[in-house]
């Protein structure tokens, strides 16, 4: 009897996590850590189940331009960070960058991530004209920065010049595991508080946390489940953690393809309509992860218009997945992607439910 029990407890923990759309922690803990067979099949059903009822078979894609692989943060994860001698940098002009937009709307994209390291070439206004000339240029398209840390004021100008959405990832909701990923500089408090700031002054907020990350736990990840749900993100981004050579977390593992998949699945049903993204990390640590993250509840991709010479400098990990030389190509790639496991690529806005006009 024991033996039966303990096998069905995760399975009913699953149909409860999908009615009710939240757990204890100790239940989202038995959830992360059960292995039995079919589970992860069960959990990623209904994960689907729930993301099909609130956003059917799309697949949104959103072109992103990696406009900077300069960074003043160190980041002891990260291959961009600014004491990385080796890494070769770029930044992109304004003119190149409105260039990939021009050439992202042609391919029919109408949301524009701009990502970068934290780089201060790029000020305040400097942004404020990109989002502007982009908004100018291209008025049906969503613009969405993922540019770091910055005053409450900035974000403010931003959203004035027309940004309505912006990535930052919290990393990990514990402040002490905060502490082993970053150097002293950077405060757990102050990613926290720009992540309020970001939600107060209107943007549809994506954050997220790396899986497998160095020292990561259990306790962790269920503590990042727990902020995810508190703090209710319209998107979270969420892959694995990939070890990067110049890095000194070069020697520690990578996050697995399993954990990331069952976390996705846990998180659509958490939120059940966030926008969530099955991202290039997930789709570097195996060739089909990408595929599998859509069928665990996934509903983003996010192909990459960076232009061909730069897209192989902004590496964050070792062998980041990097496809073709074209824009065109890559677009071409994702949409096969999306149709060989039954969903559909589109390139509407796609805009969070409680943001649409
Ligand atoms: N592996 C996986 N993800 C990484 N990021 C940074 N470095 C790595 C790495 N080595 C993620 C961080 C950051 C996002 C832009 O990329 O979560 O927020």
């Amino acid at each position: 009897m024991q033996e039966s029990f303990e096998r069905a407890y995760p399975f009913e923990l699953a149909d409860k996590l999908e009615t009710e759309g939240n757990l204890t922690d100790d239940e989202l803990k038995a959830v992360l850590l059960f292995d039995a067979p079919g589970f992860d099949e069960y959990l990623a059903g209904k994960a689907r189940a729930v993301r099909e009822k609130h956003y059917g078979k799309e697949v949104y894609l959103r072109g992103l331009i990696e406009f900077t692989n300069y960074c003043k943060n160190n980041c002891y994860y990260c291959g961009i960070r600014r004491g990385n001698a080796n890494a070769e940098r770029y930044r992109l002009s304004e003119d190149l960058i409105l260039s990939c937009c021009d050439m992202g709307y042609e391919l029919g994209f109408r949301t524009f991530v701009l990502q970068g390291g934290e780089d201060p070439y790029y000020t305040d206004e400097l942004v404020v004209s990109i989002v502007s000339a982009i908004k100018e240029r291209h008025p049906d398209c969503a613009v969405t920065l993922s540019i770091g840390e910055r005053e409450k004021e900035s974000y403010q100008k931003f959203f004035d010049a027309g940004a309505e959405r912006y990535l930052l990832r919290h990393e990990t909701a514990d402040k002490a595991h905060y502490r082993m990923l970053h150097p002293d500089e950077l405060s757990f408090d102050h990613r926290m508080q720009c992540l309020k700031n970001l939600k107060e002054i209107g943007y549809q907020v994506g954050t997220g946390m790396m899986v497998g990350s160095p020292y990561q736990t259990t306790e962790h990840l269920v503590k990042d489940l727990r902020f995810l749900k508190d703090f209710g993100p319209e998107m979270v981004g969420m892959g694995p953690f990939i070890p990067h050579h110049d890095t000194c977390f070069a020697d520690s593992p990578a996050g697995t393809v399993e954990m990331t998949v069952r976390l996705l699945a846990v998180i659509r049903l958490l939120l059940p309509d966030v926008l969530l993204p099955a991202t290039t990390a997930l789709g570097t640590i195996d060739p089909i992860g990408r595929e599998k993250g859509l069928l665990a509840g996934a509903n983003v991709i996010m192909p990459n218009l960076s232009p061909a010479d730069v897209r192989s400098k902004y590496l964050l990990y070792d062998n980041k997945k990097v496809t073709g030389d074209e824009a065109a190509e890559a677009v071409r790639d994702m949409t096969r992607r999306i149709s060989s496991v039954g969903y559909e690529a589109v390139v509407a806005r796609g805009d969070h439910a409680n943001f649409r006009k």
